[in-house]
Formats: C-alpha cells, structure tokens, sequence
C-alpha cells in the first residue's frame, strides 16, 4: 500500500494521484459539489442528452449518402461500440467518484500527461458538441417559426444559411443555458426532466404513428450496393480506412454501414458524460453503472426503431437532410405530426446542449481543481454551490462559436475526439486492475482484459472510418493541448508540486 496515501513523488509525465487523493480533493468545502443525483436522475440525464441531433438529424443524412436502410444496421454497430465503452466506464464512475469523467480516471491509471491529454479532447468534445447541438436546435425553431410565417432576418438565421452569417437563436440558447448550470444543479436536474418526457413521447410518436405508414417496398434493397462517389472520392473527405488501404472509396454496401456508423455515432455521445456527474451522486457506486448502461439500452433502442420506421416510411433516396423525421411524415400527407415532432425536437436539443455544457464545465473544473489549469476556476459559488467561473467563461465562448461557425464538419471532429477517450478508458481498466487490484469496485467491467481490448479495437475501428481531414484536425488539437501542458499545467500540477514538497 506505499502509494496509496501519498501521491506518488515524482515529477515525470506519467505521475498518478491516488484514487484516495482524488476523492479527499472533492471534500475540500470550497471545491466541493453538492451531492443529491440518484440513479432514477442519472438515468433521466443520460436519455436527456444521448437522444439529440443525431437521431433528429442524422439519420436521414446517413440513409441518404451511406446506408439506406441498413441504417439500422449502423445505429446496432455504434450501439455495440458505446455498449463495450460503457462496461469500462461504469467500472471507472464507480471506483472513482470524481467530477471530470475520464480525465480523472486517466489521472488515476495512467499518469498525468495522458490526463490532461483525455481532458483538453473532453474539452473539445462537449464545447463542439454543445455548438452542434445549439445550431441543430436553432433550425428546428426556425422550421417551426416558419409554419406561423414568421421569419428572422436572413443575416441571424446563421452561417449555414444562404446570405446569414450569426446564428442569434443558437448564441442566446447557449447563453440561456449558461445561466441555468450557474443557478445550480437541482434547477437544471428538474428542467432535464421534464424536457426529457416531452423528448421521448416525441420519439415514440415517430416509431408508434410511423408503423402504420410503412411500404415493405421501400426496404429494397435492404443494403444498397456499394458506389463510387461523384469525383471518385479519393480525398480527404474519404473515411481514413479507405485512403491508407488505397481502395477505391465507396458509399452505400458494407463498408457503408460502418461510415454511416462512424457518423451516426454522434447520436451516442452522452452516456460518457453521466459519469462526469458521478462526484454529485448520492451513491455512485451502486447508481453510476445503472445510469450509464440504463440510459444507453434505452436509446439503441429507440434509435433502431426509428431508423427502421423512417426508412420503410420513405424510399432512402428521398428522405430529407435536414428534418428527415418530420419530413417522413408530411410525404405521408400527415403534417399535424410533423408538427409536434418538430416541437419536440426543438424541445428535447435543449436538454442535450444543456447536459453536454454542463459536462463540459465539470471536465474544466476537475483540471483546475488539480491546478493543470488555472485554480481560479476551480472555487464553487458560495451559494450555489457550482463551478461559476468556468461555466461562464466557456459558455460564453460556445456561444460565440455556435452563433458563426458552420457546424457540420465539427461534427466529426466530436466523434473522433470521443471514440478517443474510450480508448484512454480501456487502456486505463486495465492498468488500474493492475495498479490497484485492492479499490473497492461496486461495477466490475465483465472478461478483463478481453473486453476492454475489443472495445478498443471496435473504438479504433470506427476512428478509421471517419474523413481523413478530421483526423488532421484532431491531430492540430492535440498538438496544442500538449504544448499548453509543457507551458503551464506541468509546472503548476498540484500532483508536482506535492512531489516537490516531498523532496525537499
Ligand atoms: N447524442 C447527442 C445528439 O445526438 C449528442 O445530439
């Protein structure tokens, strides 16, 4: 037990914090959050931001240009990489009980380096994601807004929109939000829920009304065949897997299942981040892994369905891009549906911007808490007890990124920044049942090592097929991120300073 107390004293990249320590900053009372999640919030919480843009949107996209029908079929592929994702971060949320999700944990396993590497990809997870999300949900109201005829002008409708260039809607969504996650958990908790029953009555309709306008027709062929893109394709818009093997890119057949998947992954993303939230649950031990694979279940679910009613309602080829499920039911000649799905839709992205900011300022706060970022940032408001400062200062800064960046590309650039932090938490089950075979774990992650090497490899596999210029991207980030830690965090490491401490 030689390292179990202390920090290890070292002053290498890959210094751990004990799993102890992590737990004893949180009781600090000026760096503490308040606990009162259960597994029945957490749960509410994961469906509340896994179901978003990505079913919403999405899929009429990925039908259209990738898989057809055999959409469902994408939605099962990245369902069962979230699923083996899911089983490692269960394990970590409940053994470490730590704002900052997989940030921590790596801190714990791993070393520090790879932390704060797994923290700034976090970063640019939840603050694009939450970008995403804002100008997805921005559309939908103006398609709302459209049906009373009233229209903003064309310059606020947002960059993506012929002769706009500030998204209004989604910079005052973000904004609006910001304030709620400064009021306190407990007001946001309650909002979540109730937006979250409005969302998923919404998806039912879709799946339930659907059935009846389904035409079997529709369904052939399930897998379209395999076709070259116009251009050939063979740039860095390809999925990587294809450049580096050098075959000839193609769209639709099997290989499009799995591009369809690697993008359709979007609409997984959000069960990781109820484990950001596990330092504010009453027991996280018991309630963590009820809330992650709960919520996740539940989704794949729900998106399988949807995916096979949309795409039997409505031949592939003529599914809309931008509000694919409403659409699907006004060529049905049923508008009043498309009515209240776009309502809910518009409802229900709220929530998933709301959860994916709050994720967001809880990864800043746990990397300021440990002093790789200013500790500024890290001091709770007296009154409501919530990481204030770097809630306001990013969501601020997401506000703005929302109202004039044209978001669709970002969107892969989430999905890369995520499938790698699964990894990160793979690798670090694995060490950490080597490190500390002693911690108390309430979840164990089922046929270690097995299991966290195929959901490495499933994580990788998914990477692959993502465009090689978001791997360039990602690459950029990264590089940035490292060179931040070299100037800053290394020197200013509680962990290092802790070392010091003791050598001196
Ligand atoms: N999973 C969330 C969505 O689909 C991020 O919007």
């Amino acid at each position: 037990m030689s390292t179990d107390q202390q920090p290890r004293a070292n002053s290498g990249v890959f210094r751990t914090k004990s799993v102890e320590q992590s737990i004893r900053d949180t009781e600090e009372p000026e760096h503490a959050l308040k606990k009162s999640l259960s597994a029945w919030d957490l749960m509410v919480f994961g469906v509340g931001v896994i179901i978003g843009t990505g079913i919403f949107v999405l899929t009429g996209k990925v039908a259209k240009e990738n898989a057809g029908p055999a959409t469902a079929l994408a939605f099962v592929a990245a369902g069962i990489v979230c699923a083996l994702a899911a089983l490692c971060y269960a394990e970590f949320a409940s053994t470490v009980p730590v704002a900052g999700s997989a940030y921590t944990f790596a801190y714990a396993s791993i070393g520090e380096l790879p932390a704060w590497i797994i923290g700034w990809d976090l970063v640019l997870e939840f603050a694009l994601g939450t970008a995403v999300v804002a100008v997805g949900w921005s559309g939908y109201v103006r398609s709302l807004m459209d049906n009373i005829d009233w229209h903003l002008p064309a310059a606020l409708e947002g960059p993506d929109v012929p002769g706009g260039t500030f998204d209004i809607l989604a910079f005052l969504l973000v904004l609006v939000l910001t304030v709620v996650l400064v009021l306190g958990m407990k007001l946001s908790a309650r909002i979540t829920a109730l937006v979250v029953a409005i969302k998923v009555t919404v998806v039912m309709i879709v799946i339930v009304a659907g059935l009846f306008f389904i035409v079997g027709d529709n369904y052939k062929p399930f897998i379209p065949p395999a076709v070259t893109p116009e251009g050939g394709g063979s740039n860095w818009d390809s999925p990587l897997v294809q450049l580096i093997f050098g075959y000839e890119p193609t769209n639709f057949g099997v290989m499009g299942i799995f591009t369809a998947a690697s993008v359709v992954f979007f609409a997984f993303i959000g069960f990781d981040v109820v484990a950001t939230a596990a330092e504010e649950t009453k027991l996280p031990q018991r309630d963590m892994p009820r809330g992650i694979l709960g919520s996740l279940f539940i989704c794949t679910v729900l998106y399988v369905a949807v995916a096979l009613v949309v795409t039997g309602m409505q031949h592939y080829t003529e599914l809309s891009v931008s509000a694919p499920l409403a659409d699907a039911f006004k060529a049905a000649g049923h508008p009043f549906y498309a009515g209240v799905i776009s309502f809910g839709a518009a409802v229900g992205l709220t929530t998933v911007c709301l959860i994916l900011l709050l994720g967001q300022t809880r990864v800043f706060f746990a990397m300021s808490r440990d002093g790789l970022l200013p500790r500024f940032f890290s001091v709770t408001h007296p009154r409501f007890r919530t990481p204030y400062r770097p809630t306001i200062l990013l969501g601020v800064i997401i506000a703005i990124v929302a109202g004039f960046t044209s978001i669709n590309e970002l969107a892969t650039l989430v999905n890369i920044g995520t499938l790698f932090a699964f990894v990160v938490v793979a690798v670090g089950v694995m060490v950490l049942r080597r490190t500390r075979p002693d911690l108390p774990r309430a979840f164990r992650t089922p046929w270690v090592p097995v299991l966290p090497i195929l959901s490495i490899a499933a994580s990788f596999w998914l990477m692959l097929n993502l465009p090689g210029e978001t791997w360039f991207r990602f690459a950029v980030w990264m590089v940035i991120g490292i060179v931040v830690y070299f100037l800053y965090g290394r020197s200013h490491s509680r962990l290092g300073q802790a070392g010091r401490d003791a050598r001196y």
